[in-house]
Order: structure tokens, then C-alpha cells, then sequence
């Protein structure tokens, strides 16, 4: 019998090992252009029942971040240097080592992806029922009846009406319900890590609401371990433990949510929080990040912000930063993140009256 998602977060304060661990992950795909470097050194730790928000604007790398630890990247990814370590029970494997069973095995059952574009994920021929029923034969899972009873209740659980929903064809159902059935998929086999890619974006506000609720009730109740890929802050500040800024496939920070939110550290992530508005502040306040993203194929020297930080110096133009320790669990690449701690301490983030603060009131769209 597995050990619960509860009994896994008991464990880590126990000093026992993450689930996942990232060791210098770098994935290129290689293009016509050449080699787009989508992400570059990842190290990263997920500990049991944490939810990580990955954050960053479009092509930052998120997506082929989450793709890599459950191995579907495209045939022209190629994931090299890095480990992914997987641990679970006594067990440790590095995914980018599993065989194609052992990897069929691992996804689903060990770690579920709920993918950017629900429709994608499903094939439409096939009712919702028979997708089920393949995936759980997939594992091992013959008894019909009990998988049935199993996603009845998971169709339940994400308040969709189960029996008009495993009998349907993906078309026959709406943008909210289809990710809202991917979910139940991903929660069949109770996987130990839940990936999360943008679940709520391309929904409107209320079925984006519903959603939240059912992560919020994964992580509160069941203290599922998980990460989610949003470029909505507001979801962020609302569902994360920790939350990580992603730029040219880096991670450029990460801390505990309310550290990276009230007090950053590096200049991009000062940039997204600032480009939010909040209840009190008026968008008369709003600021932006000047420019663009960098080409991949080609990126710029030295640090990747520089061309548009402001805080940049000769030094940024020549020296890409490693990530640094600069609070408990906090870490940013910058060589000149005190320069951003002054800055705050002229011009602090201003903080919502509301209950979960501004950010978790907003739902405006970092792009
Ligand atoms: N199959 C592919 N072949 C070539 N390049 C790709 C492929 N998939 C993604 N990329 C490139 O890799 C980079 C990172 O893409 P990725 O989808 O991981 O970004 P993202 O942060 O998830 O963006 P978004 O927020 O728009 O979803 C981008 O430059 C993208 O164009
Ligand atoms: S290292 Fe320099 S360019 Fe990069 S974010 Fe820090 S100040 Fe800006
Ligand atoms: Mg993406």
C-alpha cells in the first residue's frame, strides 16, 4: 500500500528526502535556427505536500520544465547535462534514465501532467470513459467496476455531473469541463506529484474560480504535492508554498510565497509584481517590463535580463549570476539584488486590504 500524500509531507518534516529533485537540468531543442536553449541549469527541490508556482512570461521555459520531468518533450528535445531524481518508498530513479515501460508506469501513477491545452490531451474519438478505462489498464487496473466507481467519484469531487461527463466525447464538452475531467484523469491513479499547466487560463472567471477551489481543496486537504504553471499572480499568491520566477529558461528566484511577492530580490520579479495592479493601488501605478524576451537561439551575454533591467551594470553584460541565498529558503541570481532591497525600502509593494491579499484579488495576466 502506498504511503498517503499526508504521510509524504509528515515525512519531509522528518527530515526525509524530497520527492523530486532537478540537478542542473538543461533541455534544447534543436530547430532550423538552431538550438533553442528553453532551459538552462535548473536545480530544484519539491518537497512533500508543497505547491510550487512556476511564474515567468511567455517562453521563459515553464512548460518544457514540466514536460521534462514526465519525459514528453518533443522528438527534437534533447535533455542533457541534468537528473531528475524521482524517490518514492525506498525507491530512487533518475526519469531521465526509465525505460519506455518503467516511464509508462511512472506516468500517471507516480506523477500526472494536466496539460496547457486540455482539448490536446484528450483523443476525440474516444469517449471519456474508454480513455479512463485505458489508462488505468495501462497500470495494471483491470477490475472495470472498480475504476469506474473510482472516477465517479473523481468526476464528483471536481463537481461535474459524472454520468453525462464518462459518457461524452471531448468536443461535447465545454473548455472548463474538459479541464476540469483532465483533472479527475490525473487523480485516478493518486499520484504522489500532481503538474499543473496553466489550469485556469482560456476560462472565465467563475469555472476559474471552481478550479482554484479544487486546488485549493488538493492542497488543504489532501496536501497533495504539486506544482502549477501560471502566469496569473493571483493564482499564484492564492494556491502556492513557494513560488519560482522563470526567465530564458532559468530560474532566476525562488522563496516563499509571500517573501518573493512583498520582497523580492531580483529586478524581473519586482518587474511582474509591479505590473500587477492592486485593490488599493490605481492602475495610474502600473509599471512594465521595457522590451522583450530573448531570442533562445541566440541570447544576450552576461545576465539574460540585462538588456531591459534597470538596475544593470558592466558587470551584468559580462557575468551570468548563479543563484544566491539572500533570506531563509530565498535565493535569487542577481548581482545586485541589494540595490533591489533599497529600492523597496523606498518604494515598498503596497499590500491589498483584502483577505488574501491584493494579488490573490486580481486576475490580470503577466505576458
Ligand atoms: N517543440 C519545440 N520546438 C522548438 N522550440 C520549442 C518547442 N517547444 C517550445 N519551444 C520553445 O522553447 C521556449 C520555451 O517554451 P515553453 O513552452 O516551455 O515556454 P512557456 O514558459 O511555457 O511559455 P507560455 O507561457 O507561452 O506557455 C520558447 O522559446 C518556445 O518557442
Ligand atoms: S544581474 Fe544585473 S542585469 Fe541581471 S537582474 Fe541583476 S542587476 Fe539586472
Ligand atoms: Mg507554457
Amino acid at each position: 500500500m502506498s504511503k498517503s500524500n499526508l504521510e509524504w509531507q509528515q515525512d519531509s518534516t522528518q527530515n526525509q528526502k524530497p520527492p523530486l529533485s532537478l540537478q542542473n537540468v538543461y533541455v534544447n531543442y534543436g530547430t532550423r535556427k538552431g538550438n533553442v536553449q528553453a532551459v538552462r541549469g535548473v536545480t530544484l527541490d519539491l518537497y512533500a505536500g508543497e505547491s510550487l508556482a512556476l511564474i515567468g512570461e511567455s517562453g521563459s521555459g515553464k512548460t518544457t520544465l514540466g514536460l521534462s520531468i514526465v519525459r514528453l518533450l518533443a522528438s527534437t528535445a534533447k535533455v542533457e547535462p541534468g537528473t531528475i531524481i524521482y524517490r518514492r518508498d525506498q525507491r530512487e530513479v533518475d526519469v531521465l534514465k526509465l525505460s519506455t515501460s518503467e516511464l509508462r508506469q511512472f506516468r500517471w501513477r507516480d506523477c500526472a501532467m494536466v496539460f496547457q491545452s486540455a482539448l490536446n490531451a484528450f483523443n476525440p474519438v474516444l469517449r471519456v470513459w474508454d480513455q479512463v478505462l485505458d489508462t488505468a489498464q495501462a497500470h495494471g487496473w483491470s477490475d472495470r467496476t472498480a475504476v469506474r466507481e473510482r472516477f465517479l467519484d473523481l468526476l464528483k469531487f471536481v463537481q461535474l455531473d459524472p454520468t453525462r461527463v464518462i459518457n461524452a466525447y471531448p468536443h461535447e464538452l465545454s473548455g472548463g469541463m474538459r479541464q476540469r475531467t483532465l483533472l479527475a484523469i490525473s487523480l485516478l491513479l493518486e499520484p504522489q506529484i500532481l503538474i499543473l499547466d496553466e489550469p485556469t487560463t482560456a476560462l472565465d472567471i467563475l469555472t476559474q474560480r471552481t478550479i482554484i477551489g479544487l486546488l485549493r481543496r488538493l492542497k488543504e486537504e489532501q496536501h497533495f504535492t504539486m506544482i502549477f504553471i501560471s502566469h496569473d499572480l493571483a493564482i499564484a499568491a492564492e494556491l502556492a508554498d513557494r513560488v519560482a520566477t522563470m526567465y530564458a529558461g532559468r530560474i532566476v528566484e525562488i522563496g516563499k510565497t509571500y517573501d518573493l511577492f512583498y520582497q523580492p530580490r531580483h529586478p524581473y520579479t519586482l518587474g511582474l509584481i509591479r505590473a500587477v495592479p492592486t485593490v488599493l493601488g490605481g492602475f495610474e501605478e502600473l509599471f512594465s517590463i521595457p522590451g522583450s524576451p530573448p531570442d533562445l537561439v541566440n541570447l544576450p551575454s552576461g545576465c539574460k535580463f540585462h538588456p531591459r533591467c534597470s538596475f544593470a551594470t558592466d558587470k551584468c553584460k559580462q557575468q551570468e549570476p548563479e543563484l544566491e541565498e539572500v533570506g531563509e529558503r530565498h535565493f535569487t541570481a542577481c548581482w545586485h539584488w541589494q540595490d533591489v532591497e533599497k529600492e523597496l525600502e523606498l518604494h515598498p509593494i503596497r499590500r491589498g486590504a483584502a483577505k488574501h491579499d491584493a494579488l490573490a484579488q486580481t486576475t490580470v495576466e503577466v505576458r
